[in-house]
């Protein structure tokens, strides 16, 4: 695959804006879900292939990929460790009458690896996991109110989605209870209200939601949430599906020092193969046990095969601590191009998932320029979510992307400053 770098005025988009419109006619909204709000008229929208850190569109712009895939690739498009592992397992049998051997070993390396897990399931997405796990507490203590963060994203079910979504009803929300990120005074109040009847207390690690500043937890804050939901018998559910493995192996809470009683998983678990995975303790066994939650392709042992694999490749290079000096640099370098153009980039969450603002001057729309013109030129950034960095990530694709950065407040700073 060729360097990442694209002449922004010969790029074309033509073939993927093409594509794009015969979509829209026999699917709704042509290209969907959170793909959809990242289509812009100059986007590309389809990859031709992809490898390592890159993809290249159907019009045959390469891009250095700071999406990867919304976070599932992890160490690289196409890697060929995992993939093979996939192909292996694929020729033995994906979906069978009878479970693969491959589940127990994933199972095991799960266990072994993440802090506090006795056992493992396994689902596609991670709203499998998420939703498994509020069942799980449901059925462990008898109890039926969720808490979650305001803004904090669990999956697209329904329950999970802000109350006026189409397709969802008032009843879908009746027993989800919200509180604010970092707030331990509003979950107190929350379990001092309905406290023996509240399930589990449901949150990703850090606070990650779109369009806003990143946040980690302040200091005490997950010990403090664990003491109180210990003392009130909640269940405490890490939702590491998007976090998961670039922060530490271990899972993502033992950065932040608390024992969760589930963790949820997808995402990077495999590298883009199809799989989530929820672990717990041995206190939720028998609930795990006896919660019913499974699918058609719940069993297929390919992405099982590549999970494992995944997980290996993680810990032979040390993945986690590799991608966060990956992205300590891409967030430095970055926030240095744009001092140097007299811009204030901010650089929150951790560094393996920068959430960029451009603060000040011409605020998100200026933000939103600037990202663009990184596409245009080959760096595949998104402006309102958060990116992320993969062990793929290259010094080469460090450096395009700054110059690249550069030349985008260059080709800006005529037309927009003040705007
Ligand atoms: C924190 C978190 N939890 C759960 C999910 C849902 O995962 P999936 O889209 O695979 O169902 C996501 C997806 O973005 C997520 O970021």
């Amino acid at each position: 695959m060729g360097e990442a770098r694209v002449d922004p005025d010969n790029r074309a988009t033509t073939r993927s804006q093409a594509l794009y419109q015969r979509a829209r006619s026999v699917i709704p909204k042509g290209v969907y879900g959170h793909y959809g709000p990242a289509i812009g008229e100059d986007s590309p929208v389809f990859f031709e292939s992809s490898s390592g850190a890159h993809f290249t569109d159907i019009d045959g712009n390469t891009y250095v990929d700071w999406m990867c895939a919304y976070g599932p690739m992890i160490l690289g498009y196409n890697h060929p460790v995992v993939d093979e592992a996939a192909a292996r397992q694929m020729e033995a049998g994906n979906t069978v009458s009878l479970a693969a051997p491959v589940l127990v070993d994933l199972a095991e390396k799960l266990v072994d690896m993440v802090e506090g897990a006795d056992w493992a399931l396994f689902g596609k997405n991670g709203a499998d996991s998420t939703t498994l796990a509020v069942m799980v507490a449901r059925a462990a203590t008898g109890r039926r109110y969720v808490v979650k963060v305001d803004g904090g994203y669990h999956g697209s079910a329904a329950w999970m989605q802000a109350p006026g979504n189409p397709g969802t009803i008032s009843a879908d929300h009746e027993l989800v209870l919200t509180v604010p990120w970092n707030d331990v005074a509003a979950l107190q109040q929350i379990l001092d209200e309905h406290g023996d009847d509240v399930a589990c207390f449901i949150s990703s690690p850090y606070h990650h939601p779109v369009l806003a500043d990143n946040e980690l937890p302040a200091e005490g804050y997950w010990p403090a949430v664990e003491g109180m939901c210990r003392k009130a018998g909640v269940v405490i559910v890490a939702d590491d599906v998007r976090a998961g493995f670039r922060i530490n192996l271990a899972g993502s809470h033992v950065e932040y020092g608390f024992q969760p009683d589930m963790v949820c998983f997808g995402k990077a678990l495999a590298n883009g193969h199809p799989i989530a995975a929820l672990v717990g303790t041995n206190e939720l066994r028998q609930a795990a046990g006896d919660t019913f939650y499974t699918g058609t392709q719940f069993f297929n042992a390919a992405p099982m095969a590549a999970a494992l694999a995944t997980l290996q490749e993680l810990e032979k290079i040390d993945g986690a601590r590799l991608i966060t000096n990956i992205g300590t640099r891409l967030c430095a370098g970055l926030v240095d191009v744009a001092s140097s153009h007299g811009h204030d980039l901010r650089s929150t969450g951790v560094p393996g998932m920068p959430y960029f603002r451009i603060a000040g001057e011409g605020g998100f729309r200026f933000h939103a320029r600037w990202i663009a013109e990184c596409v245009r030129r080959g760096a595949y950034l998104l402006s309102y979510h958060n990116n992320f960095v993969s062990a793929a990530h290259s010094d080469t694709d460090l450096k395009a992307t700054w110059d690249i950065a550069d030349q985008a407040f260059t080709s800006l700073s005529s037309t927009e400053l003040g705007s």
